[in-house]
């Protein structure tokens, strides 16, 4: 990993410059790997970040300039691209504003989806969630949130790792969505199925997301509502292409 790789899991063209061969050998090393010895690396590999985005009430084992890979070369990462290893701009927002409204989460049922580093559905748990699912298809994004819950004082919540996008809706209360709207084909298959569990659930929808170019122009932002908007600190700019806020929007298609 290095800035450049850094800047490129940031940018449109996510990560997808290992060659398939390589992609074919993280694979099966993952498998091998058990999850101990996947939570030593990323311990080894990260560094604990508190205080240098806008939760600093939330501790994350992120990269940072002190971690092997920062410099490393890129085709030496075992896992699948790193996702989990960055706090996404879209996320921090969400996060946020969870803090700040302790009641969109009180005693509700919450699920994260894509939830990288997991800081979402900590801010929920924190916040007095009932029940807290953390999703994303990354295996090792799952236990990287594990790790984080517990620098949080908290139980490792539940970790799913299937694609639940188009899945048969579930009774959420809430749902998360940090920094998903990256990809035309995701937002549009994000979009079918939040609208059908609007529709059959119910669910609260609450969407992070710092004004992606793709996001900005796809319809789904005719059924947006500002909630929070929130400047990012210098450092999070610095490292996202000069961004300079991010808001939280709650879809409602019925509106
Ligand atoms: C840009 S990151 C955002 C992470 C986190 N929500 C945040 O804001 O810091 C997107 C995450 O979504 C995950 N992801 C991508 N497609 C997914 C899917 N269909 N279901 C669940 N997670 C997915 C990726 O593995 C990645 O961890």
């Amino acid at each position: 990993m290095n800035r450049g790789l850094l800047i490129c899991l940031r940018g449109k063209d996510l990560l997808r410059k290992s060659t398939r061969a390589v992609q074919h050998k993280i694979i099966r090393h993952y498998n091998c790997e058990a999850e101990s010895e996947i939570k030593r690396f990323i311990a080894e590999n990260t560094e604990i970040v508190r205080d240098q985005s806008l939760t600093p009430e939330i501790s994350l084992r992120l990269f940072t300039v002190k971690c092997r890979f920062w410099t490393e070369r890129p085709e030496l990462w075992p896992f699948p691209d790193p996702f989990w290893a960055i706090y996404w701009p879209g996320g921090q927002a969400l996060a946020r504003h969870l803090l700040n409204n302790p009641e969109l989460s009180a005693g509700r049922k919450v699920l994260d989806l894509g939830c990288g580093c997991g800081a979402s559905a900590i801010a929920a748990k924190l916040s007095g969630a009932a029940h807290v699912v953390a999703n994303d298809t990354d295996p090792v994004a799952a236990i990287a949130t594990k790790m984080n819950c517990e620098l949080n004082g908290l139980e490792p919540l539940p970790c799913v790792t299937e694609n639940l996008i188009g899945s048969e809706p579930e009774n959420w209360d809430l749902i998360l969505l940090g920094d998903m709207f990256y990809e035309e084909t995701l937002i549009d298959s994000l979009h079918n199925w939040l609208n059908k569990c609007v529709k059959l659930q119910r669910t609260q929808i609450l969407i992070g997301d710092p004004g992606r170019a793709q996001f900005e122009s796809h319809e789904i932002k005719k059924l947006l509502y500002e909630e929070a908007q929130f400047d990012l600190p210098d450092s999070v700019r610095e490292e996202n292409y000069g961004l300079t806020n991010s808001t939280v929007w709650s879809y409602r298609p019925e509106n």
